[in-house]
């Protein structure tokens, strides 16, 4: 992907997105408008996808035809909003190998900790979609970018559904390598690190945790 940022403005993804943001949508409107919006996003993630032929017979004739070239894909959640991205994005690329990272942020230092870390094998040949709807202060996916390039990851991108200001900038100065994909990019963050006007807690509004 040429551009370090994308913001996908396609009507169906900014009316979904609007819904979602609306404190008065329920849980599981929520979970399926996530679901639905993370295809369409996934769509705009995928579109320079590698592609090969190969050659199959329809019921008239054979013919070259197109096919997703190399290793399947890794879709990588970071725990555990991503996991609401990663339910849509499987249904439309179900080959995909997964993997989770799970971060926590220790409130001495206020760094990410890592407590959970699962990949798929042979990162290195694979296009690895990291996927979190909020890019916020950009610390914990800077860190969860960190263990995938350990990992032997190379060619990374990143999927949110809202990114603000911050986290992206943060990203461009961790990992200008990874390009990253949202639905919107919004003002800034607020002094707790909520994103504005954002919609709140993701994991809270998919998950119906308070
Ligand atoms: N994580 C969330 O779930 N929401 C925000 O606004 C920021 C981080």
């Amino acid at each position: 992907m040429e551009n370090h940022l994308t913001v996908v403005t396609h009507p169906l993804v900014q009316h979904k997105l609007t819904l979602m943001r609306d404190k008065h949508t329920p849980t599981a409107v929520f979970r399926q408008l996530l679901r639905e919006i993370s295809q369409l996003l996934a769509y705009e993630v995928t579109h320079e996808l590698a592609m090969t032929t190969k050659v199959i017979e329809t019921p008239l004739q054979e013919m070259e035809a197109p096919v997703l070239a190399g290793r399947k894909l890794a879709l990588v959640s970071i725990l555990r909003a991503g996991n609401g991205l990663l339910d849509g994005m499987l249904e439309l690329i179900p080959s995909a190998r997964v993997g989770f990272v799970g971060l926590y942020r220790d409130e001495k230092t206020l760094q990410p900790v890592q407590y959970y870390f699962k990949v798929p094998d042979q990162l290195g040949q694979r296009l690895t979609i990291v996927v979190d709807p909020m890019l916020a202060t950009g610390n914990s996916s800077a860190a969860a970018v960190d263990l995938l390039k350990k990992a032997g990851a190379r060619d990374i991108r990143f999927l949110c559904l809202l990114a603000a200001p911050e986290g992206v900038a943060r990203m461009k100065e961790a990992h200008p390598d990874v390009p990253i994909v949202t639905a919107a990019l919004d003002t800034c963050l607020n002094d707790v690190g909520y994103i504005l006007p954002g919609l709140g807690d993701a994991g809270d509004r998919m998950f119906g945790t308070k």
